[in-house]
């Protein structure tokens, strides 16, 4: 497995997307996704699945410290006192000691920006998690949490597939040594799968849409990606992206095809995106 070394974090180029998996079938996924050989799994307090998430992390046979694991803090939880009990009651539910990655799921400008970088570095502090980074930060936003921040930010998510090129906040990934975690990475499982462009490189390597989605977004310098499926045979094909390249012809016209900018998150509450 490809690894993503960012400010002394390391993180497995492809992890386990939990997002609307809940219950039982959440348990059995992660235990799957383990056995598969996914060793980075992705969960948030919003997702309502820590629990679960968590029992599936330790019914597998791996060891605790060999999987990577994020979890994030919902953003009407960024002032001080909140956000140090979401993160409390999100260890506690997981219930597998400290997570690996703790994040910021949100900006919210109603709350100042300082006491939510401090407030994520107070969890570290505490010991609740192994690193902090941020989620859905626009590049000078990025800027100014790494400013503030004392302990180094290892990650941006933010959503990128090659209908949304992120130019910017890849470049600002790129000036601070964070990661760039790459969340919809399969456009959710729609148009993009069927884009002409996409099937006819499928076609050309004998391998899905997904995979050759998957593989220009890993090819890039410090990104990850966290593909979600409730399909066990899914999983394996999610994570067996590594073994063929595009070519120069091919990464180049996904390129330009992800300059289109088609954003499909996009809540209300979105801070001001990037152009590109
Ligand atoms: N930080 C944030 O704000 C944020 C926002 C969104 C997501 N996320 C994280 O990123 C993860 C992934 O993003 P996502 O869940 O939005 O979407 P995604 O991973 O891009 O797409 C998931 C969809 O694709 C389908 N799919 C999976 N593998 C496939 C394959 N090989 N071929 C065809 N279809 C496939 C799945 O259907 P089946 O289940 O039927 O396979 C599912 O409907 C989430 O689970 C969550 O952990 C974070």
């Amino acid at each position: 497995m490809k690894i993503i070394e960012a400010n002394g974090a390391r993180i497995p180029a492809i992890g386990f997307g939990t997002y609307t998996l809940k219950g039982l079938e959440a348990t059995d996924m992660v235990t799957n996704a383990i056995a598969a050989g996914y060793r980075h799994i992705d969960t948030a307090r919003m997702y309502a699945n820590e629990v679960e998430v968590g029992e599936g992390i330790r019914r597998s046979d791996v060891p605790r410290d060999d999987i990577f694991i994020t979890t994030k803090i919902w953003r009407d939880d960024l002032a001080a006192d909140r956000f140090a009990d979401a993160s409390e009651t999100a260890i506690e539910a997981l219930g597998i000691g400290p997570v690996d990655l703790l994040l910021i799921h949100w900006p919210n400008a109603d709350i100042p920006l300082e006491e939510s970088i401090e407030a994520l570095n107070a969890a570290k502090s505490r010991g609740l998690t192994r690193h902090i980074g941020v989620a859905n930060f626009p590049s000078a936003l990025l800027d100014e949490a790494v400013a503030i921040s004392e302990a180094p930010l290892v990650c941006n998510q933010v959503e990128y597939h090659p209908f949304l090129a992120q130019e910017a906040v890849l470049g600002a990934c790129e000036r601070h040594g964070m990661a760039l975690v790459a969340y919809s990475p399969l456009g959710q499982g729609g148009e993009i799968l069927k884009h002409p462009l996409v099937t006819g490189i499928a076609a050309k390597h004998g391998k899905a849409p997904s995979q050759i989605i998957l593989n220009w977004e890993i090819a890039q310098n410090r990104v990850a990606a966290i593909p979600r499926t409730s399909d066990p045979d899914r999983l394996a094909l999610n994570l067996d992206v590594f073994d063929f390249e595009l070519s120069d012809e091919e990464t180049r016209s996904l390129d330009v095809l992800s300059r289109e900018g088609r954003r499909l998150v996009n809540p209300a509450f979105a801070p001001v995106w990037d152009r590109v």
